[in-house]
């Protein structure tokens, strides 16, 4: 029998990464590039130190937005990570329209802006490539005092299956990943805004989240990157339109 391995090698291979000073997003960027992608990353702030050629842009703002689509138009990625995003709080009672905007605006408006850039590319130069999108447990169920953020998520999810759909006579694959609670810098502003909302000590929503993980803890950005290389390689040739939970058990499906 010969047995026909897929590699997680990803030397030839062009990545391009969202929201790459973030937690997950750096560590995405490390493992893309320690397994020989040359890889491309954006975030808001001014510099990135990582093996990648960094370009900044807020995708909150059109003209960013326009110039990373240019951006990615001209770097023709194969593997696009789709993972910048922002959280805030709030009931429905309280959660008003201009957190609506933003909470939209970043984590569907431009989300769904970039994947579109990506996915033209890929079809444009017949590269048989993957999106990943960035869900999350959020958007699997809503919870009461995360209104928005929950939503954005669920549209992500809809999205990548829509998308995949669409690109699979491309040979386009398009999945996401759904992360449970993950240690990265996002949880200072999450585990603040829990306090706030729910009158407790700094560091206690943070502890509790963990402790209820079935697997006992809070995951690492590694995690989270190791299922984006998956996802990017032909190890997952088969697999579109799927949303991977990367969470210690939190969300059974
Ligand atoms: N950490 C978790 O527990 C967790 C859980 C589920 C899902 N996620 C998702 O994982 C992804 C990465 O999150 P993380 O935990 O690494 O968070 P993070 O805050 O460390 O990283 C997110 C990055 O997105 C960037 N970004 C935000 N707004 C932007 C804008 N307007 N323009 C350009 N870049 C912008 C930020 O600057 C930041 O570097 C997000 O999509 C998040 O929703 C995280």
């Amino acid at each position: 029998m010969t047995l026909n391995a897929a590699p997680t090698d990803l030397t030839g291979k062009v990545a391009f990464v969202t929201g790459a000073v973030g937690g997950i997003g750096a560590s995405a960027v490390a493992h893309f590039a320690a397994l020989g992608a040359k890889v491309y990353a954006t975030d808001i702030a001014d510099s990135f130190d990582g093996s990648a050629t960094y370009r900044a842009f807020n995708l909150l703002d059109d003209k960013g937005l326009n110039a990373c689509r240019d951006w990615i138009g001209e770097v023709k990625p194969d593997i696009f990570f789709n993972n910048a995003a922002i959280f805030d709080m709030g009931t429905v009672l309280e959660a008003d329209l201009a957190q609506y905007d933003r909470l939209f605006g970043v984590n569907v408006r431009a989300f769904y802006a970039v994947m579109q850039a990506a996915a033209q590319s890929m079809v444009a130069h017949g590269q048989h490539g993957s999106i990943i999108n960035m869900a999350s447990q959020a958007g699997h169920r809503g919870e009461a005092l995360v209104a928005h953020y929950c939503a954005t998520k669920a549209a992500v999810i809809s999205y990548t299956q829509s998308a995949a759909l669409a690109l699979a006579p491309h040979k386009i694959r398009v999945n996401a990943i759904s992360p449970g609670v993950i240690d990265t810098p996002m949880w200072k502003d999450v585990d603040a805004l829990f306090a706030k909302f729910e009158n407790k000590p700094l560091g206690q929503k943070k502890r509790e989240v963990g402790e209820v993980v079935p697997l006992g803890y809070m995951g690492a950005p590694d995690d989270v990157a190791r299922a984006a290389v998956f996802l990017a390689s032909d190890q997952s040739a088969y697999m579109t339109a799927q949303t991977l939970g990367v969470d210690g058990g939190n969300v059974l499906r």
